[in-house]
């Protein structure tokens, strides 16, 4: 690989540049009007794959957004890696609390990145690590350094729920047969700390509509005979937790799995600190569920979380008026082996029923998806944690995390095969969230890691 890691180190200003133009493309799935700019995301990383040497590169159109497929086998006995990242990006909002333009790519330095970080909506989530893969691949290509056969699947919608890709893997059984899924979408516990992803939480989410009156009432003429829908919902939210802050949904916890006292042990032997953790916070106080330490609380723990909530009147001043409904959106995060279908269901059941005399109550499911755990006893988990041990100098811990990325669960149920979770990004990168950043630290870390990724899996698939 000595070939292809000084390529990297030759070309590495010229790899951000080229990222800088990508994370000028507003590609936001969630909204219609960016319609024209996902295209052009499309295919811009379709343009980008081929230039790095993709045979067959294609914008495959769906019901929704286009997902972009490239390969390179060099022979169908070599083992075959299926590259999924996505190139759609969160909204800006809210843009007016953002440092600099979240599609006018800054970069900056801070005490976390002190060789600067790269500011833009979708840095690191997920366009930057995206354009690890690409990178990586071109050098690897340009050098003749290949040692497997790769595919790349990048799709337009995993902020929106993935809704077309299952479908697509469904119908492209054959096209994406492949030994295992590598995915480049969540962190690493810190730059001096490597990690590989272990476990990714499901998620069931739903919207809610209290609906009182007939009409918006008088809340003087009215007020304190009849229930007003905000302070109903708030009421039902609000019971949704007890003191230990456990969910009270009947069943809810039924199937979750009991982690046992040594792997929690080992779990919290990664480095946290709670002074620091608060502070990048600004919070005073942490609030979560009884008896368990942040880490479990936010990966080995299902989560009820009110994302939103609207009604009455929010314009300016005051206007007493006692609201025909409200509105909340709700979500959970689930873990092994709550089931996002039956969790959604308990909580249709379970809401409508606290639902008092006066009001109704609508539930409106989202989009949900599994949870998951990856084994590491395989030979792609033990490449991933060679390749980071070289490259950061120190071994990778197995870390679950508590985001989701619901298609993980479906390729292992479709395809048939594992994934490896080697992201690159920080948590405290502030994905989803103004001034959204990636390190170039991290960025170059992961161009270069993932070479040596291609040749562990070789070589230990070669042995089996
Ligand atoms: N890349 C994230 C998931 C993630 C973030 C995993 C940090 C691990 C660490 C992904 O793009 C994401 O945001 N997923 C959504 C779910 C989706 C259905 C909208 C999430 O977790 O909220
Ligand atoms: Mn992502
Ligand atoms: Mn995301």
């Amino acid at each position: 690989m000595e070939k292809t890691q000084s390529y990297i180190q030759t070309n590495k200003q010229r790899f951000l540049d080229e990222l800088v133009e990508l994370l000028r493309i507003p590609s936001v799935s969630a909204d219609p009007a960016y319609k024209g700019d996902i295209n052009r995301m499309a295919e811009a990383i379709a343009e980008s794959l081929r230039k790095a040497g993709a045979d067959g590169v294609q914008v495959h159109e769906t019901a929704g957004h286009p997902i972009v497929y490239g390969q390179k086998i060099l022979h169908p006995d070599l083992p075959t890696v299926l590259v999924y990242g996505h190139y759609d990006v969160q909204p800006a909002d809210p843009v007016e609390l953002w440092h600099s333009p979240p599609f006018e790519p800054t970069i900056k330095k801070t005490s976390v990145h002190p060789d600067g970080a790269i500011f833009a909506r979708g840095s690191c989530d997920d366009k930057g690590q995206v354009f690890m893969h690409v990178k990586a691949f071109e050098a690897l290509m340009a050098t003749g350094e290949l040692p497997c056969n790769v595919k790349f699947m990048i799709e337009g919608e995993e902020e929106v729920g993935s809704t077309n890709l299952g479908h697509f893997c469904r119908q492209n059984n054959a096209l994406l047969a492949c030994d295992m899924v590598l995915v480049s979408d969540t962190s690493i516990i810190a730059n001096d700390t490597p990690s590989i992803t272990v476990g990714l939480r499901g998620l069931s989410y739903v919207e809610v509509e209290v609906t009182g009156p007939n009409r918006d009432l008088h809340s003087g003429v009215y007020g304190g005979a009849v229930a007003n829908p905000i302070n109903v919902l708030t009421q039902m939210i609000a019971s949704l937790h007890d003191e230990d802050k456990h969910i009270t949904i009947p069943g809810f916890y039924d199937e979750v799995d009991v982690v046992s006292r040594e792997e929690r042990q080992k779990m919290n032997e990664a480095p946290y600190n709670q002074e620091e953790y608060m502070a990048d916070l600004g919070v005073n106080g942490l609030m979560g569920e009884k008896d368990f330490t942040t880490l479990e609380q936010t990966s080995i723990r299902p989560t009820l979380d009110v994302n939103g909530i609207w009604g009455g009147y929010i314009g300016e001043g005051a206007k007493t008026v006692l609201p025909s409904k409200a509105y909340a959106k709700i979500s959970m995060r689930l873990v092994p082996h709550q089931k996002s279908e039956k969790i959604t269901q308990l909580f249709a059941d379970h809401f409508k029923k606290i639902a008092p005399p006066g009001v109704q109550v609508n539930v409106h499911p989202h989009h949900g998806g599994e949870p998951v755990v990856t084994p590491t006893n395989t030979p792609e988990y033990q490449a991933a944690f060679q390749a980071m041990a070289k490259t950061f100098g120190k071994e990778p811990l197995p870390q679950r995390s508590g985001g989701s990325i619901p298609i993980v669960a479906l390729f292992e149920e479709v395809l048939g095969v594992k994934s490896v979770l080697m992201g690159f990004g920080l948590d405290s990168d502030s994905i989803h969230s103004p001034d959204e950043h990636f390190g170039l630290f991290n960025f170059y870390k992961g161009i270069e890691t993932i070479p040596y990724f291609y040749q562990h899996f070789a070589a230990l698939k070669s042995q089996v």
